[in-house]
């Protein structure tokens, strides 16, 4: 496993997304990722299966020190006291005594954002929460995060994929030591087919996933989420630390083609 340090903390470069899966699917996912070296989960209130998170981190053989969990607040809980009631409710279901990462599930224009990170704050003081950010943010909201809050914004996560590079978000959060969480690092799934990740991937003895998830994360500052509940898939998207992209072929996968992006959009698997 590789990690990428920021802000003086390091986090596993692979972690376990969990969106759009719940119950025992996450449960079995979770547990089958931790027995293959994950130490990397994340999670949201939205997604409705925190307590599932938390069994199969309790059940797993691991430390929970060693693992570097993340929770996401829903953003109709954004004022202070709904937060931290929620923040509380979702520690109990993770059944853990502390989250390694809380961001905001995405933007809610009608809250104010200097009292919501405020409420972040104090929840890193209490030991709640090691670190806060935000998720689904544009550059200038991030910006806008970064001048109110008083804890630094560890996170940005968003959407990166070979189809929607995020350069100038990306180039933003390397200049200012933001980590980038990349969600949907494989399109949901639109990217597998592309004829070029397949063509690099035949190469080093890789699957258009596993060069998906290399380009992602051989960038500075990011780190990538795949959601998978299949064992194949988990085992693969983190054996991808034995290979290395040329300079050509991490150029050559994001380069905008709109060939592949209208593919990739025909078969709606691209969103905002
Ligand atoms: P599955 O759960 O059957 O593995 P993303 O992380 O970009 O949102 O993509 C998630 C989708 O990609 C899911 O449908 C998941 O299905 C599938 N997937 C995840 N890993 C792989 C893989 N290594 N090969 C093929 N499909 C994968």
């Amino acid at each position: 496993m590789e990690y990428e340090t920021v802000q003086g903390t390091a986090v596993p470069k692979i972690g376990l997304g969990t969106w759009q899966t719940d119950g025992q699917e996450t449960y079995g996912a979770v547990r089958t990722a931790l027995a293959a070296g994950y130490r990397h989960i994340d999670t949201a209130q939205a997604y409705d299966n925190e307590r599932y998170v938390g069994n199969a981190i309790h059940d797993a053989d691991v430390d929970r020190e060693d693992v570097f969990l993340t929770t996401k607040v829903r953003p109709d809980r954004f004022r202070p006291g709904r937060l931290k009631r929620s923040v509380a409710n979702s520690i109990r279901r993770l059944d853990t005594s502390y989250v390694d990462l809380l961001l905001l599930h995405w933007p809610n224009p009608l809250a104010d954002l200097r009292e919501t990170m405020e409420a972040m704050a104090d929840l890193v003081e209490r030991g709640d929460v090691r670190h806060v950010g935000v998720s689904n943010f544009s550059k200038k909201r991030l910006m806008k995060a970064q001048r109110v809050s008083p804890e630094p914004i560890f996170t940005n996560q968003v959407k990166l994929h070979p189809f929607k590079p995020q350069r100038d978000l990306l180039r933003y959060c390397q200049d200012s030591n933001v980590l980038l969480t990349a969600y949907s690092p494989l399109g949901t799934g639109g990217v597998l087919d592309d004829d070029l990740l397949r063509s690099i991937g035949t190469r080093y003895d890789k699957t258009p996933a596993q060069v998906a998830l290399r380009w992602a994360t051989q960038h500075r500052n990011v780190v990538a989420i795949p959601k998978s509940t299949s064992e194949d898939h988990i085992e693969q998207n983190i054996d991808i630390f034995d290979f290395k992209l040329d300079r050509d072929e991490l150029d050559r996968i994001a380069r905008p083609d709109p060939v592949r992006n209208g593919l990739a959009f025909a078969k709606g698997s691209i969103g905002i």
